[in-house]
């Protein structure tokens, strides 16, 4: 068996966790300390191999078999020992040790990328400070940046030129084409980056593995990235983690934004945590990554589409990362804004708002299963079961698992089918009426817009509409429907108040004492006629 070094596979049980990767192969409980599962290496029915987070280890009281993440690879995929480190490494985003030392032309290469890169940074940063990176100065002072903030992210100013090629020449082109910064063309070197504002992107240890540079005359795309390199893996990348590991160890959670920019500014304006994927695609590798520290992410997307897709998809990597103690939670920030204007324009407290009120895992899946498929329909319903259960499946923990599935069971009960029993159910008798063209729009809104009908399900329920009939299309938006049904359920408040006024009257005339009863009602009125006014304006 080849020797590796003993701080590569403890680099690998420190960044890997041995429920993640049992988990995937061993559906497995939580009880106690430990999780229990049925033992994949002897045959039973009841579990007796339980796996301890903590310790890293596995143990079968069965059949005795016990071990760490890397013998659980070996044992439960017949592989050996090298094949088992191979893919755990790659699971951790962590380059393979060589069998023998590191030949000492691979090891100066590498020193030479890092040092080309480094360079780099200072050349551009002391660019951005010469006149010929005035213009992007200014831009990154108008944009919220203190000198103190670009020396920290060591931002800097790629000039039009081919500075890098130019400056390089001691360099071997090999080198500096393998770093990213330079490519070949007809006419020889050229750089990579030119007239950018320049973001390094930082690996885990703090060294410089790659560059973004933005584009300041507004031309498309908006950023580019270094392609990957032997240094720079985009998807084992996360933009911020080096500044912010500490913190999200204090902090006990992480924030993931959008943007490299939202991730600076966050972390220098009270959320230190803060971090950011390259581009808007987060992979699981970063979620691992960020988990190694806790489970507790908010995720705080901007409110535009791509941020809501970028939503979708991190429920969807995070499904099998959550276990019964972790908080996962979305948040939006609205208006086409993102983290970056929100600090600008609201500041620190309003964006602490947006991330304390940031909505749970479990209450967005349900939202974008709602969003994503017809409900009001037998099929819409059935595709979005399906989806919240492929969702589901995910989760790793069998325990919570049956109670995500049991939480949804009751939301589909208790919203997609309740209101629609009811309104079948309820008699006629005391129930408001309504005309026929308000009855159309309620049934129009309730199939067009699921949501409002989830929303106001137990109000639509009283009405004694067949929600299946047909009716003409409308033009009305989600807004405008919303405000249909909540003045119609003020409205049918107000008339439910009146009856009982009228009552509480033929009393008061017999001689009973309901006066009191009687001004709590008005109040009630004046309340209803109040909210009725401010959504119907005159
Ligand atoms: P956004 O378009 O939201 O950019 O993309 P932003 O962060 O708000 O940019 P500013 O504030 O206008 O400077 C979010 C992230 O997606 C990546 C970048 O990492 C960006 O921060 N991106 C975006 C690209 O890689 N290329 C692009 O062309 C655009
Ligand atoms: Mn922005």
């Amino acid at each position: 068996m080849p020797k590796y070094d003993r701080n590569f596979t403890d680099e690998l049980r420190e960044r890997l966790s041995i429920v993640d990767i049992v988990g995937r192969r061993v559906p497995l409980v939580k009880k106690g300390q430990n999780y229990w599962g049925c033992c994949p290496f002897h045959n039973e029915k009841t579990p007796s191999f339980s796996v301890n987070e903590d310790k890293g280890f596995y143990h079968c009281f069965g059949c005795g078999e016990h071990g760490d993440i890397i013998s659980f690879v070996m044992k439960s995929e017949n592989v050996d020992f090298k094949t088992a480190i191979t893919e755990l490494a790659s699971q951790a985003g962590l380059k393979m040790p060589d069998y023998k030392p590191k030949p000492a032309a691979q090891i100066a290469r590498e020193e030479s990328y890092y040092q080309i890169m480094s360079d780099a940074a200072n050349i551009y940063q002391k660019l951005l400070f010469d006149t010929s990176g005035a213009h992007a100065l200014e831009y990154v002072h108008r944009r919220g940046f203190t000198d103190d903030m670009i020396k920290k992210y060591r931002i800097g100013y790629a000039p039009k030129n081919n500075i890098i090629a130019n400056k390089f020449i001691n360099v071997k082109q090999d080198n500096l084409l393998a770093t990213g910064m330079c490519r070949r063309g007809d006419y020889g070197m050229y750089d990579f980056f030119r007239d950018k504002l320049m973001f390094p992107i930082f690996n885990a240890r703090g060294q410089i593995v790659a560059f973004s540079g933005r584009s300041l005359d507004g031309s498309e795309p908006k950023y580019i990235n270094t392609t990957d390199t032997e240094l720079f893996h985009k998807r084992r990348t996360i933009f911020g983690f080096n500044f912010a590991r500490d913190a999200i160890h204090r902090a006990n959670r992480s924030i993931v934004v959008e943007g490299q920019i939202d991730a600076i500014q966050m972390q220098c304006n009270g959320f230190p945590e803060t971090v950011a994927p390259l581009g808007t695609a987060l992979t699981d590798d970063h979620i691992a990554m960020l988990c190694k520290a806790n489970r507790n992410i908010v995720f705080c997307f901007d409110g535009d589409t791509a941020g809501q897709k970028a939503a979708a998809r991190a429920c969807d990597i995070v499904m099998p990362f959550i276990r019964d103690a972790s908080d996962i939670r979305f948040a939006f920030v609205t208006g086409g804004k993102d983290p970056d204007e929100v600090l600008k324009t609201s500041g620190v407290d309003a964006m602490r708002k947006i991330i304390d009120d940031a909505t749970p895992l479990v209450d967005f899946l349900w939202h974008i299963a709602n969003a994503g498929f017809n409900v009001s329909t037998p099929g819409g319903r059935t595709q979005a079961e399906k989806f919240i259960k492929q969702k589901t499946d995910k989760i790793i923990d069998v325990h919570l698992r049956t109670e995500y599935e049991q939480e949804y069971k009751q939301r589909i009960f208790n919203n997609w089918h309740k209101w629609k029993k009811q309104s079948q159910n309820i008699p006629r008798v005391d129930i408001p009426t309504v005309d026929d063209i308000t009855k159309n729009t309620v049934i129009f809104i309730v199939n067009k817009y699921p949501e409002i009908a989830e929303r106001y399900g137990d109000f639509l329920a009283t009405l004694n509409i067949n929600f299946d009939e047909n009716v003409p299309e409308l033009n009305m938006d989600e807004k405008s429907s919303e405000k249909f049904i909540v003045s119609l359920k003020l409205q049918k408040w107000l008339e439910t108040l009146h009856i009982q006024r009228k009552n509480l009257m033929s009393k008061l005339l017999a001689g009973e004492n309901v006066r009191d009863k009687i001004n709590d009602l008005d109040e009630k009125i004046n309340i209803a006629k109040q909210k009725i006014d401010m959504l119907i304006p005159e």
